[in-house]
This record gives structure tokens, sequence and C-alpha cells, in this order.
């Protein structure tokens, strides 16, 4: 068991990316709390999966645009579980617009979601795992971190800032005992893309030299990894997890 009896939190964690990673972690022995939106489903998830694995899991109502249910979050978890041992900052929405035609209000929204909630959200982190004197945080950044797209600028603007931020996390955290990475996920078939056309899923497709989205559970595994004492050396890394998006056109 390489998580057993650690404390994680998922952010987002009733969909995609972050419930695979719940899954993950519960089948590892920790104990999970499903962070996320009141009306995500994430009470459902956590009912189904209390009693699957050995760990517990519970769901908090958090919005991470919200400094002080992000705070109250941490809280709870440490007088619930006793520590905070790994974060999957993970929340996020897309979004596609022109930048001549993107609104403030729709930056400003993905931006306060996308960037502004996981330094909330590492910030609280960081509090509790100073304390501590251990901990691992893992923001969930993206290739379009380090790459552009058509219609993006808000979404890319905010995971170019996890990337970055990322690394000057790390360096602060670095003798602390606590470890700030970034995993870069390629197109991934979560319902993060349900608003997509075949055609469009295609062309996405035929980006991936591997020939094929990826899947929730190849992200999960890269959390694992990273929030696990198998990463012991690993920090300020944006870890590609993206079918080779990133190596160049095949
Ligand atoms: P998803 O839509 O399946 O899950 C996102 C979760 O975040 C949902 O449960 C949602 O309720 C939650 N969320 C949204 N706003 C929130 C807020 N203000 N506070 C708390 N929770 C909130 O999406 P998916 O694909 O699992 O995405 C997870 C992360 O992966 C996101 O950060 C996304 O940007 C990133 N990502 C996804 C890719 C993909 O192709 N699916 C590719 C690269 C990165």
């Amino acid at each position: 068991m390489r998580m057993q009896d650690k404390s994680v939190i998922v952010t987002g964690g009733a969909s995609g990316i972050g419930l695979a990673s719940v899954e993950r972690c519960l089948q590892e022995g920790a104990n999970v709390v499903i962070a996320d939106l009141e009306n995500s489903g994430g009470q459902a998830r956590a009912t189904e999966l209390n009693g699957k694995h050995q760990g517990r899991c519970v769901f908090q109502a958090v919005d991470v645009t919200d400094t002080a249910q992000v705070d109250r979050l941490f809280a709870d978890t440490v007088a619930e579980l006793g520590s905070v041992d790994a974060v999957f900052n993970n929340a996020g929405i897309g979004g596609t617009c022109a930048a001549d035609e993107l609104e403030d209000d729709e930056y400003l929204r993905i931006i306060d979601i996308n960037l502004n909630g996981v330094f909330r959200v590492a910030r609280a982190a960081l509090q509790v795992m100073y304390r501590q004197g251990s901990g691992s945080i893992v923001n969930c950044a993206s290739i379009l971190g380090v790459f552009g797209q058509t219609g993006t600028a808000a979404y890319t603007a905010a995971k170019g800032g996890v990337v970055n931020m990322t690394r000057t996390l790390a360096i602060e955290a670095a003798k602390k005992g606590v470890r700030v990475n970034a995993i870069g996920p390629g197109y991934i078939d979560t319902p993060l893309l349900a608003a997509l056309d075949q055609e469009l899923l295609d062309g996405l497709i035929s980006l991936h030299p591997i020939g094929r989205l990826g899947r929730a559970e190849e992200i999960a595994n890269a959390f694992l990894f990273l929030a696990s004492d198998e990463a012991s050396f690993v920090t300020g890394a944006h870890l590609l997890v993206d079918g080779g998006f990133t190596a160049g056109k095949s």
C-alpha cells in the first residue's frame, strides 16, 4: 500500500481526473477528502466509495474561489483525519473564446478558479504541511501551460501561471519537508471535453503521437507517484502526461 493511512485532499474530486485520483488513493490505503462544489455530486461519490476500500472517503463542499472555504477545508481535515499528507490541486474549468471577444467576467472567472484557486489551496496546504514538517502538493497544470492554442487565452494564462508558480512554491518549501510539483495532462477523456464535437476531438486526438485521448486513471497514477514517498527527490517538476503531445509532431 503506497499511501497507507495517509490523508489526502483532492479538489475537483467529484469528477474526471479528480475522481480517478480519489479512487486510486483509496486503493492504496489513504483516507481521502473529495473537495468540490456543493452541487458536484461529490457527496454521492463519497458515499459510494466509502466502505469499498479500507480508507475513509468524505466529501466537503468547497469553492476554490472562496478563501474562507478553502481554509476551513484544511482545518476540518486536520481535525477529522489528523494531518494533510498530500493534496491534488485539481479543480478547474475549461472555456473557449477568441481573445478579442473574451469578456472580463469570463476571463476573470477562469483565472480565479484555475490559477487563484490553485494558489489559495496551495497556501493553505503549505501552512498545515510546514507545521507537520512534511507533505506533497500536486498542482494540475496542462499541456496548455506550455503550449498556446486558439481560443484559450485565459486558460493558457492560468495554466502557464500554475507551472511557474509550482517552481517557486517548490523552492520555498524545499527545506521544510514539503514537495510541490505539477502534472501537465494532454487531452484526457473526461466531462471537461463533453462540449467538443467529434470532428474537434478527432483533431485533438491526432495531436497525440500515441493516437488517442488519455484516461483519467493515467493522470491519477502520476498523481499517486508524486504524492507518495516514491517521488521523495522530485520537487518543482512539471510532469507531462500527454501521449507525446509536447514531444513533437509524428
Ligand atoms: P471535470 O470537469 O471532469 O472535473 C473538474 C472538477 O472541478 C468538477 O468536479 C468540478 O465541479 C470541479 N470544480 C470546478 N470549479 C470548481 C470550484 N470553483 N471549486 C471547486 N471545485 C470546482 O474536469 P477534468 O478533466 O477532470 O479536469 C481536472 C483538471 O485537469 C482541471 O484542472 C483541468 O484544467 C485539468 N486538465 C484537464 C484536461 C482534459 O483534457 N480533461 C487536460 C489538461 C488539464
